[in-house]
């Protein structure tokens, strides 16, 4: 599996495999099969949080796969409102106990919110010294919010929206300045017109509209992506996507899109 590879500075490398799966409406027993499914498959990268109340689910379908557990990066977040100092604690003892883990890779805030930045890094560090949570990032952030995170926290990972038609040029900048990994998520809510530009150059690659949008995040660097699908067709294509290269006008035109 292709990486994306983070050296926040004062923080331990971290590894991002390239494209992980999101497990973002799924719940149930729907969910701990995709996961035990996603891991079959070849997937070694989970997307979770609090707030997709699926954490059982995900550890669940993490154990049912038989694969190792420090093969897999698993991601969760922790919801704004429960940001502060004893709700980081509280929350990152839920998110154990309902994963069944004995740690998170990747913790995250999910989006910023009323608590201090400063307040949620700094219990976010003491899980990290706790050895709960190894790395440290955040979601929904903007460059100002980050700058203020990082003073507090090495932060290794940015998990924002990001897909063909979305600018999100000033965060991936940032991230590429300061070796963060930048995690696109809803990658595929690309619109029509945009879709049918995506599968005319797929047709060129024997790709799917789906796998040049998610090609396209792949080719830019420190981006990694977490599609999510119910269908096992979808994910496993969605992981075929690195035996095709898009070419420099094949990536401009891409980016044009709006
Ligand atoms: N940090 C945050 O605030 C945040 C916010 C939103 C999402 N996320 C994370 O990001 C993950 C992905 O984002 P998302 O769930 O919003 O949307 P997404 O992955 O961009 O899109 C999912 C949609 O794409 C379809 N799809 C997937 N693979 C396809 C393929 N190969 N061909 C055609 N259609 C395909 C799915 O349908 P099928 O099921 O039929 O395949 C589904 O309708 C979430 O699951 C969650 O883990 C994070």
């Amino acid at each position: 599996m292709h990486e994306v590879i983070a050296t926040p500075p004062g923080g331990a490398e971290l590894r991002v495999p390239a494209v992980g799966f999101g497990t973002w409406p799924l719940r149930g027993q729907e969910c701990r099969e995709a996961v035990a499914h996603a891991l079959s498959v070849g997937y070694r990268h989970l997307d979770t949080a609090r707030m997709y109340r699926n954490e059982v689910e995900v550890g669940a379908g993490l154990r049912d796969s038989g694969i190792e557990r420090d093969e897999v990066l698993v991601v969760t977040k922790v919801r704004p409102g429960d940001a502060d100092r004893a709700g980081v604690r509280r929350e990152v003892e839920a998110s154990l106990r309902e994963l069944d883990l004995d740690h998170i890779d990747l913790l995250l805030l999910h989006a910023p919110g009323s608590v201090p930045v400063e307040e949620t890094m700094g219990a976010f560090r003491e899980q990290q010294e706790a050895g709960k949570v190894p790395h440290i990032g955040v979601s929904n952030f903007g460059v100002d919010a980050l700058e203020r995170a990082s003073a507090e926290a090495p932060i290794a990972c940015v998990q924002n929206e990001y897909r063909p038609g979305l600018d999100q040029d000033d965060v991936l900048a940032w991230c590429r300045r300061h070796a963060v990994a930048y995690v696109a998520y809803s990658p595929l809510d690309v619109g029509q017109p945009a879709r049918e530009v995506l599968a005319e150059l797929g047709e060129r690659h024997g790709k799917s509209w789906a796998q040049v949008a998610i090609r396209w995040l792949l080719q830019q660097e420190q981006v990694a992506t977490i599609p999510r699908s119910r269908d096992t067709e979808h994910r496993e294509q969605n992981l075929a996507v690195f035996d095709f290269e898009l070419d420099p006008g094949e990536m401009t035109r891409i980016s044009a899109l709006d």
